[in-house]
């Protein structure tokens, strides 16, 4: 059976893009590949992830296609040249457009660090996140893994999980606490479950 073909977009460290890998590498992405890795920071970490799995990556800069108009018709390009059946992002910090999404319907998946819908949306986002929820006062925080679409962090929720916020906890522990014992577990569990669905789809 021919697997689903998974494009990761990144930003930032790539700690999700490595569970990602992992979890392929370690037969639990059973019904999808990772085909490529696309930056839109050329410092990105991730970018150095992707190059040890033998991942191509590309980065794209939105100042280099002209604006974001430029810069979603080259990912178009890149993902029809790459038969890209699921885009997964993973810590990509820029808002794609209704144009790029409406494309894509429930194709697109997202990382969030937090129950949506609590501190989720503009502005939310990375550590900014951890640090909303620490000034809330929340004991409970968690991660949500949805469905893109084009209401930021608003589409159809796929998988959640509660963490504990602990005493004394900074952003840097929480976000910490909150990968570990939620994001790095969902985001494979639901690449795997899009994955398996984008091939059942084509047997029927
Ligand atoms: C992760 O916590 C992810 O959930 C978050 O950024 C971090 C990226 O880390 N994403 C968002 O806030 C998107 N709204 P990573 O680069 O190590 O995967």
């Amino acid at each position: 059976m021919l697997k689903a073909r998974i494009a990761v977009f990144v930003s930032g460290g790539g700690t999700n893009l490595q569970a990602l890998i992992d979890a392929e590498k370690n037969g639990l992405l059973p019904s999808g590949h990772i085909c490529l890795v696309v930056s839109n920071k050329a410092e990105a970490y991730a970018l150095e992830r992707a190059r040890q799995a033998g991942i191509p990556a590309v980065t794209l800069l939105r100042k280099d296609c002209g604006g974001q108009e430029g810069f979603e018709a080259a990912l178009l390009q890149l993902l029809e040249r790459e038969k890209i059946d699921l885009i997964i992002l993973a810590g990509f910090m820029s808002i794609l457009s209704e144009n790029f999404t409406c494309r894509f319907p429930e194709r697109i998946l997202n990382v969030h660090p937090s129950l949506i819908p609590s501190f989720c949306g503009k502005g939310f986002y990375g550590l900014h996140v951890h640090e909303a929820a620490l000034a809330y006062g929340v004991k409970v925080t968690g991660a949500t893994v949805h469905f893109v679409n084009e209401i930021p962090d608003g589409g159809r929720i796929l998988l959640q999980q509660a963490v504990s916020v602990l005493p004394g906890d900074s952003p840097e522990t929480l976000q910490r606490r909150v990968m570990e014992q939620a994001e790095w577990k969902l985001l494979p569990q639901a690449a795997e479950m899009v994955a398996a669905e984008i091939i059942k789809g084509r047997a029927e």
